[in-house]
């Protein structure tokens, strides 16, 4: 008698998956070993990547691991697929097509092309894909890179878009005795060689919905929201109404700015809202915060979708107001960003 259990892997484009889990192992472990385009990355249930909602059935995470899902997020059925154990048949939906996680994370190596300050906080690092590796990845995504002559491995979005391949930019915040920061301010120079991993995470563009789009960032959480820019701008026929919001603590931390005032000329759907926390802002940067800069009167509908990029507090704020405002909770995408030394 077969000791495994079936699980069913639905994607958003009608595709599924059907898995034999063994015991003692996770949805995950079959999933790749069926080859099932699942996203994923640390495998240990920290990163979120591998993020599946429970719609049939009963699935636990196993005990004793911590995993990064708040209790209300469990409780709505979400399940970390790397850290989840069927306990009989049951049926996942993930969020993305099943595309999706077709292009497996790679290894490669990357020379440095620029290393530029662009704000008091912020620097602009762009890499060069060696020859010989070809990556791919969806706007939204990020990649890791280890520090060179360390261990350390840290997490950034791309700001530039696949077909701008091999040229990669990076918007990477300045901490005070961050190793990545210390790196890029006193060692990196052009040529350096570089190793990353990627690409990784559920958070990329929708490309295919034509209601609003809505994208909140907060500091170099804007990274992802470039790509995601200049891939809606490709997107053939009538582009869906965007609006970005914006924010840094001051004025002295903004940067971006032409660029997204170039989106604005090439895109007519798209509004930018810029805000700072405190200080005098230049002429068109408001003093608030991203989250309220979206009112009633941007006529969200619960199918518009929303990208939020920034801090743990600003995402738990932007997607109360969201909902608020009368998202759907299912259409509101989250990449946070814990500061790392
Ligand atoms: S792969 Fe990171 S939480 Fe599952």
């Amino acid at each position: 008698m077969s000791t495994t259990t079936k699980v069913v892997l639905g994607f958003t484009d009608g595709v599924e998956h059907e898995l034999l889990v063994q015991p003692g192992h996770s949805v995950l472990d079959a999933a790749l070993e069926g080859e099932v385009p699942i996203l994923f990355q640390c495998r240990t249930g920290s990163c979120g990547s591998c993020l599946a909602r429970l719609v049939e059935g009963k699935a636990e995470h196993r005990s004793g691991l911590a995993v990064s899902l708040l209790p209300g997020e469990r409780e709505q059925g979400y399940r970390l697929l790397c850290a989840t154990e069927p306990k009989g048949e049951c049926r996942f939906s993930v969020a993305y097509d099943s595309a999706a996680g077709a292009g497996r994370p790679i290894e490669a190596k990357c020379f440095v092309n620029a290393v530029e300050r662009i704000a008091n906080d912020v620097i602009r690092f762009e890499l060069e894909l060696a020859e010989g590796y070809s990556m791919d990845f969806r706007p939204g995504q990020f990649i890791q890179i280890k520090v060179p002559g360390t261990e350390v491995v840290r997490s950034y979005s791309m700001a530039t878009m696949a077909s701008d391949l091999p040229r990669i930019e990076l918007l990477i915040r300045i901490l005070p005795g961050g190793i990545m920061s210390g790196w890029l301010e006193n060692q990196a120079k052009p040529d350096d060689v570089v190793e990353i991993r990627g690409p990784y995470g559920q958070f990329f563009l929708k490309e295919k919905v034509r209601e609003p789009h809505i994208m909140i960032a907060g500091g170099t959480g804007l990274a992802p929201m470039l790509s995601m820019l200049a891939a809606l701008r490709r997107v053939p026929g009538r582009k869906p109404k965007t609006i970005l919001s914006f924010g840094c603590q001051s004025p002295e931390g903004l940067f971006a700015l032409d660029q997204l005032d170039l989106h604005q000329q090439w895109s007519p759907t798209l509004q930018v809202r810029i805000a700072v926390d405190r200080g005098t802002p230049p002429a068109g940067v408001q003093v608030g915060n991203p989250v309220e800069a979206l009112t009633p009167a941007d006529g969200l509908t619960p199918d518009s979708v929303a990208y939020l990029c920034g801090p743990p507090g600003m995402i738990a704020a932007a997607r109360a107001h969201l909902e608020a405002l009368g998202l759907a909770p299912g259409n509101i995408f989250a990449e946070q960003f814990v500061a790392s030394n």
